[in-house]
């Protein structure tokens, strides 16, 4: 399958799916997939071991501006989407905890955290062919980027998608707690003064409230053809 070097934009709500999306993707064109969210994540985890917040999440701004440049977030591929580290430590798991979806959104909103991502995330993308899933991935991270889709779904249907994620991964989802975390995130994501969480205009919205993952890239293969002569050799 041929595609033209672009970057894809895959924005949207919490746990709709963006990541699944993306690094299915990534696989069937044969392009890098990035989890901008995963960096945000590792600051955040990063910021909780180092007691740089606090348990009621006010953030010590000076402490974590001094610690980011020596941050050194990376990502291993594993074939099938990819692998956080900080420095040489495996961190894939320890993101993914409630505590640390709990805080993440308040890490986010700092714009030196924001800047010290964005560098990242472009260095990622000089060389195109990527897909990136996040919040402002179309909007600010790449604002050219030649297909933007912004994902959204059905708040029951994402709480309970989240909560089964945590459940294979062996850890508690109480389903309540998910979907309060969810809608609390949400609203600090499309909120927060720097790059809120909002669809870029040339955006394309995808509900995937009552799609399969293969209902999704169906439609996405028929959106890559129309617009970028998609040939399948
Ligand atoms: O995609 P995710 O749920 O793993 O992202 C975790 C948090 O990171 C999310 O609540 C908001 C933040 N985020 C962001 O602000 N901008 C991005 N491009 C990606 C994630």
């Amino acid at each position: 399958m041929q595609i033209p070097d672009i970057i894809i934009a895959v924005d949207g709500y919490s746990s709709t799916g963006k990541s699944t999306f993306a690094k299915r993707i990534a696989s069937e064109f044969s392009f890098l997939y990035l989890d901008s969210g995963a960096m945000y994540r590792a600051v955040t985890l990063y910021a909780i071991e180092h007691g740089i917040i606090s348990p009621s999440g006010e953030i010590d701004r000076q402490a974590l501006c001094r610690a980011l440049p020596a941050l050194d977030i990376h990502f291993e591929d594993t074939g099938n989407g990819s692998r956080t580290y900080i420095g040489d430590k495996c961190v894939e798991k320890d993101i993914r905890t409630l505590a640390v979806s709990d805080k993440v959104s308040l890490i986010a909103a700092v714009p030196e955290v924001r800047n010290f991502i964005d560098d990242r995330l472009r260095e990622f993308g000089r060389k195109k062919r990527v897909v990136m899933d996040g919040r402002d991935i179309g909007t600010t991270v790449f604002p050219d980027a030649e297909l933007k889709i912004f994902m959204t779904a059905d708040p029951v249907v994402r709480a309970r998608r989240r909560a089964d994620e945590m459940k294979r991964k062996g850890e508690k989802a109480d389903i309540q707690e998910v979907a309060k975390n969810l809608r609390e995130r949400d609203f600090i994501d499309s909120h927060r003064e720097v790059s809120p969480l909002t669809k870029a205009d040339d955006a394309i919205v995808l509900d995937n409230s009552d799609m399969t993952i293969e209902d999704q890239m169906k439609w996405i293969r028929q959106i890559i053809s129309d617009r970028f002569s998609y040939v399948r050799v």
